[in-house]
C-alpha cells in the first residue's frame, strides 16, 4: 500500500529532483544531514502538489478553460509581491551579512516575477491595478508587525519555494507539449517561466542549505520541527488554493 501510494504521488522522483538540485546548488549538500533526513520523511508522507488530483485540475484548467490564464497570472502577479517584502524585511533583521544578501537578492527576484507575470498580463489585453499609497502603507506596517523565528521562516519560504518550482514545471510541461499561442497565451511566455523557474530553483537551493547548516550545527531540532509545521501549513493551503480554483469553476463554468 505504501508503495502503491508512494508512485501515486511521485514522491521518489521529487525526492531525487530535490536532493540533486541541491547537490548542484552547492557540493556540500549531504545525504546524511539531518535536514536530509526529515525531508525524505516529509516527501513521503505525501505533497499536496504532487498528487495526480492537483496535476490534472491545473492541466484541465490550462486545457478547457481559457480565462483560467488571466485568472493565473494575476494571482501570481500579486502573490510574487507580497512575498518580497517579507523576505527582504527577515534578512534585514538576521544580523547576518550573508543571510541578508540571499534574501535580499530573492525579494529582488520576487518583484522582477511579478512584473513578469504581469507583462503576461497585461500582452493578453489586461490592466494591472496600481495599489493606493495608503493601502501599501498599511501592507508595509503589517509586514513590519511581522515577527518569526528565522528558522520557522526559512522552512515556511522553502517549502513555499518548492511548490513554486513544481507547479511552474507543470505550466511548462502543458505548455511544451502545447500549440500555446493558438491557445491564446503570449509567445512568450514559455521563455519568461523557464526564466522565473532558474530563480525559483535557487531559491529552493539557498533555503534548503541554510536549512542544512543549521541542521548540522546544533540546530537539529528546531529544523525538523520547523519543516515538519511547514509542509503542514504548505500543503494545507495548497488544497484551500484547489478550492478556489473549483469555486473558479463552479462560478463561471457551469
Ligand atoms: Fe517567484
Ligand atoms: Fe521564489
Amino acid at each position: 500500500m505504501a508503495n502503491e501510494l508512494q508512485t501515486i504521488v511521485g514522491s521518489d522522483s521529487i525526492r531525487q529532483d530535490l536532493f540533486q538540485l541541491l547537490k548542484d546548488y552547492d557540493s556540500n549538500f549531504d545525504i546524511n544531514n539531518p535536514y536530509s533526513k526529515k525531508m525524505s520523511s516529509l516527501i513521503n508522507n505525501f505533497l499536496s502538489y504532487e498528487t495526480d488530483v492537483f496535476k490534472n485540475l491545473v492541466h484541465f484548467l490550462m486545457k478547457e478553460i481559457p480565462n483560467w490564464k488571466y485568472h493565473m497570472l494575476h494571482q501570481n502577479t500579486t502573490d510574487e509581491a507580497s512575498g518580497s517584502l517579507r523576505v527582504d524585511l527577515m534578512g534585514e533583521r538576521s544580523g547576518d551579512p550573508r543571510i541578508q544578501q540571499l534574501m535580499h537578492r530573492h525579494a529582488l527576484d520576487e518583484e522582477r516575477h511579478s512584473r513578469l507575470f504581469g507583462g503576461l498580463l497585461q500582452d493578453l489585453g489586461g490592466e494591472l491595478e496600481i495599489a493606493e499609497s495608503e493601502e501599501m502603507l498599511k501592507k508595509w506596517d503589517d509586514i513590519k508587525d511581522y515577527h518569526e523565528d528565522l528558522i520557522v521562516f526559512t522552512a515556511r519560504v522553502h517549502t513555499i519555494e518548492m511548490r513554486s518550482w513544481r507547479c511552474l514545471k507543470l505550466y511548462i510541461d502543458y505548455l511544451s507539449k502545447t500549440d500555446f499561442v493558438k491557445e491564446g497565451w503570449p509567445e512568450k511566455t514559455l521563455d519568461v517561466l523557464k526564466v522565473i523557474l532558474n530563480d525559483e530553483i535557487r531559491h529552493v537551493g539557498y533555503t534548503g542549505m541554510l536549512l542544512h547548516e543549521w541542521a548540522a550545527n546544533g540546530k537539529q531540532e528546531e529544523v525538523e520541527a520547523a519543516l515538519e509545521e511547514a509542509f503542514r501549513q504548505t500543503n494545507r493551503e495548497t488544497w484551500t488554493d484547489m478550492s478556489r480554483m473549483m469555486d473558479y469553476l463552479a462560478k463561471y463554468y457551469c
